[in-house]
């Protein structure tokens, strides 16, 4: 559920006209509800109702300043995977105890930043990196709380370029190798062992690979406790999916989610962390957009959009599906029409659908792209000297601008000369 709505012929976020918003900060630009990241966050949390636990919202999916302060304010956790994450989580208000910091290639200085910042968790995920981060503790002097992220082996059922728990994948240590892993890192005077991670991918639409990830992370927890080791927190990774048609995909709700984790882990009376990112901001954020042109082709029609590959990349990357509406509601029984939708970049991967079925639009009219919240403004780039793209948020009548559209000279100026030219 999404907080994005028809009202009186227009579409809404909250209580403001999408129109309006367009109208002060023109087009195209991501719009994001507060309603929508809060109902969310409270889902998970709530699943989570008799466990110790802690949502960490994994900020890769939409870390602006503005959508962390909210989610910091409902009691969320971050899950980073940068310096920068670590230091825009920090700058959010966010306190070290509450911040994970995930990730396949952190380096000495990223760990140097967390040490000395304050950290929950360092999920480590190979044995060199574990040396490097012993190291770096006790050049500090401190001791650094870790889980090791194990690769259970699990097939996620998602998109290939976002699958992560497979043998195949660089994610993790392999979880037949763990119990030695766990051994070695005992003796590491720089580390202490808490708990256990696991993250098998991403837009799962199925419990199961979930289930079979979290049971063999329920009977690793046993044989680690056996061998010695306090085993009192289990990260369990992000991915559930959301629906991104309107009509026939009805992922896993939190709540069944929430349930499954009670049900495979709720026994060992650890402390569960999760880390969602899509859930959270994915059907919380839309992308406006106008319509340039209306051209037609020899055999189709193009709609050719001021948002482009550069400003959403998820459909050239992964052919991901985004829902496309227009702003202003077409009247019932409208007749639908196809549109290949695309944007100005010059190559032909600038294509956001192909055939698609949409209500007739003109020239200059809005139309809004659907769950753009996650892994949208964060993967946009400048291809074609393209501003990045205003972000704004909603909170019930208000709305502001969270991230302003740079001008064409502050894109210019962040270019330097060298002497010799
Ligand atoms: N934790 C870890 C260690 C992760 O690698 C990820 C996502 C998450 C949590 C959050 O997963 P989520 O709940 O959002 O599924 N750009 C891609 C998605 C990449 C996901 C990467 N890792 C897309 O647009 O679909």
């Amino acid at each position: 559920m999404d907080h994005f709505l028809y009202r009186d012929g227009a579409l809404y976020a909250e209580d403001v006209a999408i129109a309006d918003i367009a109208a002060e900060v023109g087009t195209p630009f991501y719009v994001y509800s507060t309603a929508t990241l809060t109902r969310h966050f409270r889902l998970f949390d709530e699943a989570l109702d008799g466990m110790p636990h802690l949502v960490c919202y994994a900020m890769k999916a939409a870390s602006n300043q503005a959508i962390l302060k909210t989610l910091a304010g409902l009691g969320a956790g971050m899950d980073v995977v940068s310096g920068g994450e670590y230091a825009r989580a920090i700058a959010a208000g966010v306190p070290g105890e509450r911040i994970v910091f995930s990730g396949v290639g952190k380096t000495r200085d990223e760990m140097r930043q967390a040490l000395i910042g304050g950290i929950r968790q360092f999920n480590v995920e190979s044995e060199p990196e574990m040396a490097a981060l012993n190291a770096v503790a006790l050049e500090l002097g401190t001791v650094a709380p870790i889980t090791v992220r194990v690769n259970p082996d699990v097939d996620a059922k998602t998109h290939a370029k976002i699958a992560t728990g497979k043998s195949e994948n660089k994610f993790g240590i392999p979880i037949a190798r763990a119990r030695d892993v766990y051994a070695h890192a005992a003796t590491l005077k720089g580390l202490k062992v808490i708990g256990i991670d696991v993250h098998i991918g991403s837009q799962l639409t199925e419990l199961e690979p979930f289930r079979l990830a979290y049971e063999k992370v329920g009977e690793l927890t046993e044989a680690l406790r056996a061998d010695g080791h306090e085993i009192t927190r289990l990260d369990l990774g992000g991915g559930l999916g959301i629906p991104y048609t309107r009509s026939n995909e009805a992922p896993p709700l939190p709540t069944e989610y929430g349930a499954l984790i009670k049900e495979t882990l709720g026994h060992l009376g650890c402390e569960i962390e999760i880390e969602p990112g899509r859930l959270v901001a994915g059907n919380a954020g839309l992308m406006v957009t106008k319509v340039i042109y209306v051209k037609s082709g020899e055999d189709r029609q193009f709609l050719i959009l001021d948002g482009a590959m550069n400003d959403l990349i998820r459909p050239a990357m992964y052919e991901a599906h985004h829902d496309i509406v227009p702003v202003i509601e077409p009247a019932p029984g409208t007749e639908q029409t196809p549109y290949d939708i695309v944007g100005p970049v010059c190559e032909s991967g600038d294509t956001f659908a192909k055939g698609r079925l949409m209500p007739p639009v003109s020239e200059g009219d809005l139309v809004a792209f659907r769950s753009a919240g996650a892994y949208g403004a964060v993967m946009s780039s400048e291809y074609n000297t393209r501003p990045l793209i205003p972000e704004v948020l909603v909170h019930e009548h208000q709305f502001a601008v969270i991230r302003p559209r740079p001008t064409f000279d502050e894109m210019i100026n962040r270019d330097t000369i060298p002497e010799w030219l």
